[in-house]
């Protein structure tokens, strides 16, 4: 069975297409994030605009990287949620229209959830390196990203729990944030791990956040942290404006706040995974999403949990349609779940 994955949840256009459910014969990826650098976040009318144009010849590239035609696909998986309401419109009604033209079923995809399911990808003639095994079940995972923060525990590919998530800012969104704070490009999970090498990840003790619930997250404190450390190194209160610290902050300054606030925010991280892990006692530890490209983070987790720990390319960690695809197609074999062309809708704010 070979499934087609539309991607448009955020900034990102992309048609990824997989056969049996493991192997990827595809992956097309066109990204407007150039055109939101200069105002260092995702500008949504931007965007959506930018995938109306990309969408038709970024499907037609993916069909191509594949050597497939429409005869060959068997159905069609789209995100329908959570993301920007304008850019999932556009893959969404791009399915509905392919799916109707070329007589395809249509399986609708939870974003938050194919970032998990991306990880059952094991084999591919492009130039990445998959891991060489499918993730065992029990499995516990780390969902990463922009938008989300969530400890999940999988029974089975569809079947899960969530242990935690954040209660106020996903992690990928405080990255974005100190990075604006530093005067660094967006987004600023890259920038952020590209400084951090050059400073010192204890220069700063920052917070680690304490909540009641063992698994739950806050972001927002250590980003106000961070604020409040900027301030203070520059010599300025609490209203002094953060976008102008960066220019006040010397080159040391910033590559030790970098380096101590990625060390403070991917220990928070791990810290929590392992207390989830000694409790259910997991056969593969899955990170995954934006967040999961971090290089820090796989260094780390990998001395953590060892060979039960299961991770894929990084370039596959940021939205592709590959991880659509692949959770399109572990949804129509395990129960057979299609919808028809009429009742599929966008949900923006879609829970896991
Ligand atoms: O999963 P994703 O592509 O989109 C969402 O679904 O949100 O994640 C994007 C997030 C951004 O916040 C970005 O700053 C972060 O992932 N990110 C990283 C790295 N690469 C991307 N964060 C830390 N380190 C990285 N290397
Ligand atoms: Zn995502």
């Amino acid at each position: 069975m070979i499934v087609l994955g539309i991607e448009t949840s955020c900034d990102e256009t992309s048609v990824g297409i997989v056969r049996s459910g493991n192997e990827l014969l595809s992956n097309v990826v066109a990204s407007s994030m150039d055109a939101h650098v200069q105002y260092g976040g995702i500008v949504p009318e931007v965007a959506a605009r930018a995938q109306s144009e990309y969408m038709i010849p970024v499907l037609e590239q993916s069909l191509a990287q594949a050597g497939c035609t429409w005869d060959d696909i068997d159905a069609i998986a789209v995100t329908y949620g959570p993301g920007l309401g304008g850019s999932l419109l556009v893959g969404v009604m791009t399915a509905k229209t392919l799916g109707q033209m070329h007589t395809k079923p249509l399986i609708p995809v939870n974003h938050v959830q194919a970032h998990m399911a991306v990880n059952f990808l094991t084999k591919s003639m492009l130039d990445l390196r998959l891991p060489e095994r499918a993730p065992e079940f029990p499995a516990l995972c780390l969902i990463v990203s922009g938008g989300h923060t969530q400890i999940v525990h999988y029974k089975s590919p569809l079947e899960y729990t969530i242990l935690g998530q954040t209660r106020d800012d996903a992690v990928g969104e405080a990255f974005d944030k100190v990075a604006k704070i530093l005067g660094l490009p967006y987004p600023g999970g890259p920038s952020i791990a590209k400084l951090a090498k050059k400073g010192n990840p204890q220069a700063y003790a920052l917070p680690k956040s304490r909540l009641d619930f063992p698994y739950d997250f806050s972001f927002s404190g250590l980003k106000t942290a961070v604020l409040r450390l900027a301030q203070k190194e520059v010599g300025k209160d609490h209203s002094f404006p953060s976008f102008e610290l960066a220019k006040h902050l010397s080159d040391g300054q910033k590559a030790d706040i970098a380096a101590s606030f990625q060390y403070t925010a991917i220990e928070t991280l791990l810290d929590k995974l392992v207390k989830a892990e000694k409790g259910i006692n997991p056969k593969s530890i899955i990170i995954t999403g934006g967040v999961s490209a971090n290089q820090y983070l796989r260094v780390r987790a990998h001395e953590l949990f060892g060979s039960r720990l299961h991770e894929t390319d990084p370039r596959l960690s940021t939205d592709n349609g590959a991880m659509i695809a692949s959770l399109g197609y572990q949804i129509y074999k395990n129960k057979g779940r299609v919808t028809n062309y009429e009742s599929l809708q966008i949900e923006p704010s879609l829970q896991m």
